[in-house]
């Protein structure tokens, strides 16, 4: 068992129990945001899929975790071909997930406890059940509805060829072939994703209208920002021009595509950010926005556009001390000229979690099919989580990391619902290794999930989950639970922690990197040994966190076991 030190007593959430309008300015630069994934994290009305009603009452859990804000993925009316991200009303909770009245609730009750609430928009595509889709079906080639899609005549003698070579990221063409209203083989249309999926035409100005008034409706309801999903792929170059190869999925994030990163997305953004900035209370938006560098990132925060967007270069960088040290140095001078806070981030719903990523040989892929060694792969995610904690800026957390939840790679296919692993050759077929809801309490499944009334979890939970529920792991001080807590609170209580732009690197051993951050009222160290054996050095500080044993000093040096984090304060 390993072991940290824990801080007794949780500082007060910042901003708690001050109105929404009134707390401190700039909150999202230092802010820890923690990812609900509504499927996963509590379901109240028993019926094994989780729920607004459940997320709300859970919510003190949160606040004493000590996040600053909460990221639900969507609940909007869908019928679920990409578990919520074909949305077929986007001012509509579905009823799976509950009402408008639990929207605003849950808005409500998280502001009473001082923490901010971030929705997530779906732009590049609706579901093939919104109501303009299904008119555009039903009017016909031509018709005006079908001017808010991409709707092209296909190639070869017939129309029987997709209108280019696009691929979509779940697998097989981007392109879809409809049966018009007379019954003959018609028109194809785009969707960078699933078929459900049809991409929307930006150019149109209807679109656009429809956007900025579904911004409006959850501002109005109190919202305290949005993430944005497939942030990089709204605008389409110009013609739908051909890529000229095969498995595009290769290129994806390391090269440009003329369906992503196109630089007309960021007129759309500068649109937004004056309806956003409109409301007080300093709302945010968060892009996701796969691109080939942090630099092509760094546009899509720049001042007079979103707030933040996640560190995906970040993500995919295995625990390696110097391609750790690089890629924190690249995000950073990236960020500064645009005066962007940096983002960290280790895992979401559509890569596998951390802790298993890392119980296997080092990689940049997101996708991991294997267990691989569990121990090593809990040790080293906790060590990275406390390294990621340490680093200016913000930080964002997924359901369950804190609970050290491996991803369950042996669902049984019959269970899994991804829509890519229907595909061949799909991009994430594995995402419901990590969207296994998360065990609470008790013995068996559900683990206080939900009550168990009507069948069991929409995906089912391993055994061996009793171990690593809320409850087991509250109170035990060698938890990771615990570590998630205590690193919380000493981030939000020490001065040197939080918003920044730098760090000042200092020399460390072989396999491990070590930096300072200083501010007036008190300096910090981290060191992470990101190798297989110890490293030694001198005694930097006073000890005050770690993510594995307690390090032993012994004539002014203090030991750090493998693939552990320490902290230290000045
Ligand atoms: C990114 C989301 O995070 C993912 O879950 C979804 O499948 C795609 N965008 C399409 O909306």
């Amino acid at each position: 068992m390993t072991q940290h030190l824990v801080v007794p007593a949780r500082p007060a959430a910042r901003g708690e129990g001050e109105p929404n309008a009134q707390r401190r300015t700039g909150w999202w630069r230092e802010a820890v945001i923690y990812q609900v994934y509504p499927r996963s994290f509590a379901d109240a009305n028993g019926d094994g899929m989780g729920d607004l009603a459940g997320i709300r009452a859970r919510l003190p859990y949160l606040r004493d975790l000590g996040v600053d804000a909460v990221w639900l993925s969507p609940f909007y009316a869908s019928p679920q071909a990409d578990a919520g991200y074909d949305v077929s009303d986007y001012r509509r909770v579905d009823p799976m997930f509950g009402e408008l009245a639990d929207a605003a609730g849950l808005i409500e009750d998280a502001h009473a406890l001082g923490l901010r609430v971030v929705f997530d928009l779906v732009p590049n595509h609706c579901s093939d059940q919104h109501e303009w889709f299904q008119q555009a079906l039903r009017e016909g080639p031509g018709s005006a509805l079908r001017k808010r899609f991409h709707f092209r005549a296909g190639q070869g003698e017939n129309g029987e060829l997709p209108p280019n070579d696009w691929e979509s990221i779940f697998g097989g063409p981007a392109w879809t072939r409809v049966t018009e209203p007379d019954g003959t083989a018609g028109e194809w249309y785009l969707h960078l994703f699933a078929p459900e999926q049809p991409d929307f035409n930006w150019e149109h100005p209807a679109v656009a209208d429809e956007f900025r008034s579904i911004l409006r409706f959850w501002l109005d309801l109190g919202v305290d920002g949005f993430r944005i999903d497939v942030a990089h792929g709204l605008v389409k170059a110009e013609g739908l021009p051909d890529l000229g190869v095969h498995d595009q999925l290769k290129l994806l994030g390391n090269d440009t595509m003329p369906f992503f990163d196109q630089d007309g997305v960021h007129e759309i953004y500068r649109s937004w950010r004056p309806i956003l900035d409109e409301y007080p209370g300093e709302r945010i938006f968060v892009a996701e926005a796969w691109t080939p560098t942090v630099d092509r990132t760094a546009n899509y925060v720049r001042s007079d556009e979103l707030h933040q967007a996640f560190n995906f270069q970040y993500l995919a960088t295995p625990w390696v001390a110097e391609k750790l040290r690089d890629v924190v140095d690249l995000t950073l001078e990236a960020m500064r000229p645009v005066g962007a806070p940096a983002t960290w981030v280790l895992s979401n719903h559509d890569v596998t979690r951390h802790a298993t990523r890392f119980a296997n040989p080092p990689t940049e892929a997101t996708q991991i099919r294997t267990a691989g060694d569990r121990a090593l792969g809990l040790r080293r995610a906790r060590a990275a989580t406390v390294l990621m904690l340490a680093l200016p800026g913000s930080a964002y957390v997924y359901q369950g990391e804190e609970l050290g939840l491996p991803d369950v790679t042996d669902l049984p296919d019959a269970v899994r619902q991804d829509p890519s692993f229907h595909r061949a050759s799909g991009q994430d077929g594995f995402r419901d290794g990590c969207r296994v809801p998360i065990p609470w309490s008790g013995g068996e499944a559900p683990y206080g999930f939900g009550p168990v009334t009507d069948g069991p979890s929409w995906l089912p939970q391993p055994d061996s989950w009793a171990e690593l529920s809320v409850e087991v792991q509250t109170g035990d001080p060698t938890s990771t639970l615990e570590l998630y807590r205590s690193a919380l609170a000493i981030r939000a209580a020490h001065p040197a922690l939080g918003a920044g732009d730098g760090v000042e690197w200092l020399d460390a051993p072989a396999g491990a990197l070590a930096f300072r951050r200083t501010h007036a009222d008190g300096a910090f160290v981290c060191v992470a040994n990101t190798g297989s054996s110890p490293v030694r050095l001198p005694v930097p500080g006073r000890l005050l966190l770690t993510s594995g044993e307690e390090p032993v000093e012994s004539g002014g040096e203090i030991v750090i076991p493998a693939d552990t984090t320490v902290w230290w304060s000045l």
